[in-house]
């Protein structure tokens, strides 16, 4: 796999099955930071997304796997929810959330046959409407209510607003 770094959006990501490939790849790729890693195969035709909200798994979608090898909407990948995902993925993705110190954000993994493999963090949710209506789920409304109910356990009340200060 070619890909880069900091990406988004699949942009100038490739599989890479011979060194040629590499090269003619490389010699197009804009210069930013890539990086080159492993294929794992995903064996069971889809990759897993792990969404998480206040440091736990709140949602597993399969996203399909289209005809070049890559999973990702602008390659016509299909989403669907993933209510049965297995326990170790989402252990894993936890385990992942909590060392980056990760609260809300999703985490694409590929169930292989070592187990599941992450293979890009995201420290941040897409939380656009759009996504909000593919995943089913409002990931924003979801992590602010997580915050609160934080908040409330802390036994704290909030400040005063800025208009009730200024009143006499
Ligand atoms: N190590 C890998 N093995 C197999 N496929 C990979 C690997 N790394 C990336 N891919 C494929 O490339 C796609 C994009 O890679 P990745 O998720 O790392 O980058 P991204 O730019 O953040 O993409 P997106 O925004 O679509 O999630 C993945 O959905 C997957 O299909
Ligand atoms: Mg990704």
């Amino acid at each position: 796999m070619l890909k880069p770094n900091c990406g988004g959006r699949t942009t100038c990501t490739a599989i890479a099955r011979s060194a040629d490939e590499a090269r003619a790849f490389l010699a197009e790729a804009p210069a930013i930071e890539l990086i080159a890693e492993e294929y794992v195969e995903p064996a069971r035709g889809f990759l897993t997304r792990i969404e998480v909200v206040d440091g736990a798994c709140a949602l597993a979608v399969k996203c399909s796997v289209a005809d070049n090898g890559l999973s990702a909407y602008r390659f016509g990948s299909t989403y669907a929810a993933y209510p049965d995902v297995p326990r170790t993925v989402t252990d894993a993705a936890e385990r992942a959330a909590a060392v980056l110190s990760i609260e809300l954000g999703s985490f694409d993994v590929i169930e292989g046959a070592r187990g599941p493999c992450l293979i890009d963090a995201n420290s941040v949710s897409n939380v656009s409407e759009d996504c909000t209506e593919l995943l089913g789920m409002d990931l924003m409304r979801a992590h602010a209510e997580a915050v609160a109910r934080r908040w409330h356990a802390l036994g704290a009340t909030a400040p005063p607003h800025p208009r009730e200060r200024t009143r006499p």
